[in-house]
């Protein structure tokens, strides 16, 4: 059964620990990520784009393959189903579709247009008791179309919407969608620790752009608050690097070894050892 992110995240914040998202394309990127979260006895929250989405035919093709998923592979952690960076209209079709947790990316909106919409969800949100994202400030690059200029969050706006009953608020703190550039300045742990102070210990924070952040990194960040950390590029290069070394060795050529299911096998181990990195790195293994 999918759950709500709100409790995970919250023994995560009181824990110290985080929590991965990590963003799924397909069925074989589900199945190495829930299988490695089982592995590791640990909650995993699976994120899904609106592009992503729409790829794998809609909202509603994708909560049945993951409910048949969690029981099919006997799946006993805590598993919430994500959209990831979602419109108005993109969070309403989630909920009807049975998505267990939303995220509502109101950072391109002036604060009180983000104030006014979140508003909105929080309430739809907490009556059939779903988990829900907000974003203030933008993360920088481009997901799936998404694209955030890098504003750093306000401290004041993280509280106003906070304040609304949000489950788990994302801030731009120089975090960047994708491969971080040679001249990255890093992480704003100055603004991160400002906003934790006012948002106040009971919120998770959410961290973007999980990809390529050293390790020194990730645990600073979580020392301060961060309770959910988004991992999406850094699978999809471990399985493309899989996948190019299968084909270059011409592994593809022998015997039966164009099967998809051989052919992309090599991609979802690197997919699985990726997941078990970060559940390491974030803390959350044997906290299912
Ligand atoms: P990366 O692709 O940089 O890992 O970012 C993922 C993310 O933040 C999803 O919202």
């Amino acid at each position: 059964m999918l759950v709500s992110a709100k409790e995970m995240l919250e023994k995560a914040r009181a824990g110290h620990y985080a929590v991965g998202q990590f963003n799924i394309n397909n069925l074989e990127w589900t199945k190495a990520i829930l299988l490695t979260a089982e592995e590791m006895k640990s909650p995993v929250i699976l994120g899904v784009s609106e592009g992503a989405g729409k790829y794998m035919c809609g909202y509603k093709t994708i909560v049945g393959m993951v409910e048949g998923m969690i029981e099919g592979l006997g799946i006993t952690v805590p598993v919430a189903l994500h959209l990831d960076h979602g419109s108005y209209e993109g969070a309403l079709k989630c909920i009807a579709a049975g998505f267990s947790s939303v995220m509502f990316d109101g950072s391109h909106y002036p604060i009180e247009e983000n104030i006014a919409k979140t508003k909105e969800l929080v309430a739809i949100c907490e009556n059939k008791g779903l988990s829900l994202e907000a974003e203030v400030g933008a993360i920088g690059g481009e997901e799936d179309g998404v694209i955030g200029g890098g504003e750093v969050a306000s401290a004041d706006e993280c509280k106003m919407i906070a304040d609304l009953g949000v489950t788990m608020l994302a801030a731009g703190i120089g975090n960047i969608h994708g491969k971080y550039p040679a001249n990255w300045a890093g992480l704003r742990f100055d603004v991160l620790e400002e906003i934790s102070c006012k948002v106040g210990e009971g919120m998770p924070l959410v961290l973007h752009g999980g990809t390529g952040i050293p390790a020194d990194m990730i645990k600073k960040a979580i020392s301060l608050g961060v309770s959910k950390i988004n991992v999406n590029t850094e699978c999809q290069l471990a399985f493309a690097a899989a996948t190019r070394k299968y084909v270059e060795a011409g592994k593809d050529l022998e015997g039966k070894g164009f099967d998809p299911r051989k052919l992309l096998a090599p991609g979802v181990e690197a997919i699985k050892a990726t997941v078990k990195e970060k559940i390491e790195l974030f803390g959350s293994a044997n906290k299912a």
